[in-house]
């Protein structure tokens, strides 16, 4: 009988299953913009903010977007401080700072690649209001020097995991009486991510109220996105 040797075995079943292990890695590895975990959508990357630039910026998203309407909308003040999360490529945090300079932008975003490209935008439109945070995407650990009057959260809600505990933890950076805004993609809307990471906003109210917010107003000029705007409650959940 031939006794194998337990050092050849455990040799031959490495050298046979590693070639496997390498080519299904190759083929895992993230080369579009999506993470580690697939192509679920709520992961996705977007950490090449030049070629998001082309999509983001594209000047027909204005059709749509209507960014005038949408920042007048926002009734900034003089010396409000915004705080955008998931500001991407800076397409309202841009907007905003040069509509009112007295205003002052924190952009907030978890690509450092998105928050480089504000950073070379803002300096190179001249805009000293625009200050960028780069943040991790579950727990808000934005260390705010300020508590500020205006959150707004454009295309960018989807994404974010555990939404009720992350917005209760970002309730102490909005001041009493501030707002928090969100647009996001409306079920219908021909733009948008997939149907199913769309978020209707009775479930984002419901969200929302769990983390000590309530809806104190609805805005229906954008075709394709809701316009909701949230204040915190009075007496806010433990
Ligand atoms: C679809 S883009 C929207 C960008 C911008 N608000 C706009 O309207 O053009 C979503 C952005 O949110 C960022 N993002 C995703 N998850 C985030 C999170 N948990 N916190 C902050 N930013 C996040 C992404 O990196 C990306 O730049």
């Amino acid at each position: 009988m031939i006794r194998k040797n337990p050092m050849f075995i455990r040799t031959s079943i490495y050298s046979f299953f590693l070639p496997i292990f390498l080519t299904a890695g190759f083929f895992m590895t993230p080369h579009e913009p999506c993470s580690a975990h697939g192509h679920d959508h709520m992961d996705k990357r977007f950490n090449d903010a030049e070629k998001w630039a082309l999509k983001f910026d594209d000047p027909k998203r204005a059709e749509w977007q209507k960014p005038e309407e949408t920042i007048k909308a926002l009734r900034i003040s003089d010396n409000d401080q915004i705080a955008d999360i998931g500001a991407g490529t800076g397409y309202f945090s841009i907007r905003i700072a040069k509509k009112h300079p007295q205003a002052k932008v924190l952009a907030i975003d978890v690509e450092p690649d998105m928050v480089a490209y504000i950073e070379k935008l803002a300096k190179k439109e001249n805009l000293s209001n625009v200050q960028t945070f780069l943040v991790s995407p579950t727990t808000v650990d934005l260390k705010l020097p300020v508590t500020v009057d205006k959150i707004l959260v454009v295309n960018t809600y989807h994404h974010i995991p555990d939404r009720t505990k992350y917005f209760k933890d970002l309730s102490p950076y909005l001041k009493a009486d501030g707002k928090l805004v969100i647009i996001d993609f409306k079920l219908e809307s021909p733009e948008g991510p997939p149907i199913e990471y769309r978020i209707e906003p009775a479930q984002l109210r419901e969200e929302l109220k769990l983390a000590g917010y309530e809806q104190v107003e609805s805005l229906d000029f954008l075709q394709y996105q809701y316009f909701l705007v949230f204040q915190k409650l009075k007496s806010a959940p433990l």
